[in-house]
Order: C-alpha cells, then sequence, then structure tokens
C-alpha cells in the first residue's frame, strides 16, 4: 500500500514507519510514498529526506482557511497515489470534509491510552490525574478529536519519579512499536473500518 504521512515536527514517529516499512523481515505491506508538513525546515523532512522519500511543506498560513489548506494536501496525496495517509505529530485539526475523503485509511497516534487524555499535553494529564499506566494508541479518524474506531495500543508503566520529560520519551518508545504494528494491520487487510466505524477484524 502507498503511505502518505502527514507531519509537523520532530518525526520520531515517521522514522519507526520508514525503519519498520524498508524492513524485509518486518513484512508492513507499505510503503511511504510522501512526507508533507505544515512547517518548514522541521527535523521530520530531513528524515524523510535522507530515506530518499518525496517531502512537501504546505503552510496552513498561506491558506484562506482550513478547508482550503486541507483541499492542498488532498491534492498532493491523490497526485501521489497514497492509499493511506498516516498523522504522525501533525498538528493541524483536519476538516470533516478530509475525513470524509479519507475515513477508513486515515489514522493517526495519540500519546494517552484514549479515550483518557484526548487533546494536547496528553502525557501531562496522565501524571495530573495521578494514574499509574498510560500508553499510546493508534486510531481511525474521526472529525472528532482523537475519537475513532482503535486499533493497537501499548501500555508503559508511569514511575514514582517521572516527570513529564521521562513519561514523554517512556510512551515515545512505544509509540515505536505501536505505529508500524497498527499500519501493518491495515496495509495488510487484517483490520478495517466498519460502516457503524467500529473496528472490523477480518
Ligand atoms: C507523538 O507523541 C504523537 O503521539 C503525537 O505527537 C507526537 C509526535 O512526535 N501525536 P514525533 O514528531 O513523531 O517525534
Amino acid at each position: 500500500k502507498r503511505v502518505g504521512v502527514l507531519i509537523s515536527g520532530s518525526g520520531t514517529n515517521l522514522q519507526a514507519l520508514i525503519d519498520a516499512v524498508r524492513d524485509p523481515t518486518q513484512h508492513v505491506g507499505a510503503e511511504i510514498v510522501l512526507v508533507v508538513s505544515n512547517v518548514a525546515n522541521v527535523e521530520g523532512l530531513r528524515r524523510a529526506e535522507r530515506a530518499g522519500i518525496a517531502t512537501k511543506v504546505i503552510n496552513h498560513k498561506n491558506f484562506g482557511s482550513r478547508v482550503e489548506f486541507d483541499m492542498a494536501v488532498n491534492q498532493e496525496l491523490i497526485s501521489a497515489g497514497v492509499e493511506i495517509v498516516c498523522l504522525a505529530g501533525f498538528m493541524r485539526i483536519l476538516s470533516v470534509d478530509f475525513v470524509e475523503k479519507w475515513r477508513g485509511r486515515l489514522i493517526n497516534i495519540h500519546p494517552a491510552l484514549l479515550p483518557l487524555f484526548k487533546g494536547t499535553h496528553a502525557q501531562r494529564q496522565a501524571l495530573e490525574a495521578g494514574v499509574r499506566v498510560s500508553g499510546c494508541t493508534v486510531h481511525f479518524v474521526e472529525p472528532d478529536i482523537d475519537a475513532g474506531a482503535i486499533i493497537v495500543q501499548e501500555t508503559v508503566p508511569i514511575e514514582i519519579y517521572d516527570t513529564e520529560e521521562t513519561l514523554i520519551e517512556r510512551i515515545k518508545t512505544a509509540e515505536h512499536k505501536a505505529y508500524p504494528a497498527a499500519l501493518k494491520l491495515l496495509a495488510t487487510g487484517k483490520v478495517r473500518l466498519g460502516s457503524d466505524k467500529k473496528i472490523f477484524w477480518c
């Protein structure tokens, strides 16, 4: 399957996806053909370039509305023949139009065990709530933020000495396993989104 990855920053999840799809022993069944960033000069773009993957910067500030920006992104994905879109630290909310065009082929990673701790600073939210485990979730994208059927979750312990930084790091390590695993499930047809928007295991 031809995969497009949308990023805004450091791209460590992008790197995990690049490494996994290129590892012939993992049989992910996917190829990353395009990386789109809404921010120029980020490390994620350099990771893509180093891997020889086409990149495109589409700055949301150059568009009059969210929908126009989304349609520009959509156009790039279509032109590249993308079949599956992975959001990997992409810091823009996508319009209903975009989500509907890509529903079932659009996935995201969130640094908490959804449905807990949606939105930004999920790791800080977990620390403030005092839970003793957290983790990450890869899910199909719906117009509502951090909603959508769950494909893979990985847990991590929360240690009594954890700070936001140490927890972010531990969860990232889990993310780098969970995202390739979820992409493989989707790309190889082991999972899909049912018409009821619930997960369907094939
Ligand atoms: C990750 O924590 C991911 O869960 C969240 O944004 C962060 C992106 O990190 N959606 P990176 O750019 O992949 O390093």
